[in-house]
């Protein structure tokens, strides 16, 4: 393991205030946590052994589910910070490789260790060959995140377990983002029936992806610092997002004890939906459709305030973010910055724009904080780097791995790690009798 990593949180710390709770004749003081940036939760966590009462939060909206010291996001006021350094600054200076060293072992690395790092990178980024038959296998047509899903399970059959647990995790983590990368590439060029190409280690981590879905022995990829310098903010900007779906994924089904490749698998299927990480792909589709409709955005607009009509303005709206995400802010400058270099001119960008400012003018938008998301811009930056729609969103799996292995070997290493079981409040029939088939009505 990397010395002096910062993997275990502090424990919150308690209010000198308490929450009174009455009920059926008995008072209960509940402690209130506070953590470092002021966050206050009531602490429920011995409610039903004193009170047999549980607690009832469909979607988890006011739910707790961990002590965290890796992503701090404020929704209110539109803050994101990995391990404490604003989002904005790593997109702005830092590679994604010391982002994904910052999130997985809790500080920046000094030069020495990124260098250490870069190598071990390096050394794993191969594919075992017997994968690629596996992959050779998957009907024509599958989606790649479906594919990467299952890739990722398959690791552990083909990387053993290894005795010492310590290494274990080291080689694990390090396999995961080395290969991912390959794994990523390699499902799209054999989707296409094309040459697999092999990693390069004078490469560095996003050009050599890059050089990997697009080099051809007819066509060598040429690779641009724009492009590569828009997969990097892109990949930082999904590194980490605290206990979203795909998140919470990991960490619960990584509750059971299973092994991290299983654990990571679980967050790529969930990832996968296109209420999560599938809404960059379905930003792409939406304004190909009101293009191709020839019916004009506004009539989009107008389907999504009607509550008869299942459409939804893809890219819109978050579950915390209540003003505007400071990813999107970035992601759009981005998106200017990269199709000005490229000089291309994207109808899609144009709608886009229309869209955003139609519905930030808009009080059913207005009304509800629904602004754009991250996703909002970032399937037109990935359309103008050449990557096909439906690798969406294994770019942002790519993004989200440092983030999700951070997550789950922080959840390992809790004193207070258990299996995750929420309860239910069951509605359904009281005991009824069984009745043999012949008797049935
Ligand atoms: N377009 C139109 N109306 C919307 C939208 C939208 N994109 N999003 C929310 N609303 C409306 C809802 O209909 C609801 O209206 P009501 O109060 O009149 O019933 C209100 O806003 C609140 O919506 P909820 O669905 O309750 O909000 P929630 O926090 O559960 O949903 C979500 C968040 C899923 C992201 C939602 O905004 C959405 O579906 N957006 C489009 C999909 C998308 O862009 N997902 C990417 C999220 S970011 C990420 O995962 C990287």
């Amino acid at each position: 393991m990397i010395e002096n990593a910062v993997i275990v949180p502090q424990e919150a710390s308690r209010d000198s205030e308490t929450v009174t709770l009455k009920y059926r004749g008995q008072t209960y003081e509940l402690p209130i946590l506070v953590g470092t940036e002021g966050e206050r939760a009531i602490d429920i966590s011995r409610l039903r052994e004193r009170t047999g009462l549980i607690t009832m939060d469909p979607g988890y909206g006011n739910t707790g589910s961990c002590m965290s010291a890796i992503t701090y996001m404020n929704g209110e006021e539109g803050v994101l910070r990995y391990r404490g350094i604003p989002v904005e600054d790593l997109a702005e200076q830092a590679t994604f490789k010391e982002t994904a060293f910052l999130l997985i072992y809790g500080r920046l690395p000094t030069r020495k260790e990124l260098t250490r790092f870069s190598v071990m990178l390096n050394d794993h980024s191969l594919v075992h060959e017997d994968m690629k038959v596996f992959y050779q296998n998957f009907p024509r047509g599958s989606h790649p995140m479906g594919i990467l899903s299952a890739m990722v399970n398959a690791m552990r059959s083909f990387y053993p377990e290894l005795n010492d647990s310590s290494e274990e995790v080291q080689m694990t983590v390090t396999r995961l983002l080395s290969k991912i990368r390959t794994m990523a590439a390699m499902s799209y060029k054999i989707s296409r029936g094309h040459t697999v190409v092999y990693p390069r280690p004078d490469l560095a981590y996003c050009a050599n992806f890059l050089n990997m879905m697009f080099d051809s022995p007819v066509k060598p990829y040429r690779i641009d610092p724009e492009i590569v310098n828009a997969v990097r903010v892109f990949w930082i900007l999904h590194a980490d997002h605290e206990q979203n779906c795909s998140t919470s994924s990991v960490r619960l089904v990584g509750s059971a004890r299973v092994n991290l490749y299983s654990a990571i698998s679980s967050g790529i299927a969930a990832l996968w939906g296109p209420l999560h990480g599938g809404a960059n792909q379905a930003v792409v589709e939406m304004l190909e459709e009101i293009r191709q409709s020839g019916q004009g955005y506004k009539h989009f607009i107008q389907r999504a305030k009607d509550k008869n009509d299942p459409f939804r303005l893809m890219g819109f709206g978050h579950r915390v973010y209540k003003t505007l995400d400071p990813r999107a802010t970035i992601m759009q400058k981005v998106c200017h910055r990269l199709l000005s270099a490229l000089n291309i001119t994207d109808p899609l960008l144009d709608i886009a724009q229309h869209v955003e400012r139609a519905a930030l003018e808009d009080d059913y938008f207005r009304e509800r904080h629904l602004y754009p998301n991250v996703d909002f811009y970032s399937g037109i930056v990935l359309r103008a780097i050449g990557i096909p729609k439906n690798m969406f969103t294994v770019m942002f799996a790519i993004g989200r791995l440092p983030g999700w292995i951070a997550q789950w070997l922080e959840s390992i290493s809790d004193p207070n790690w258990k299996l995750n079981r929420p309860r239910q409040i069951y509605v359904g029939q009281t005991r009824q009798e069984y009745i043999p088939i012949d008797e049935r009505e």
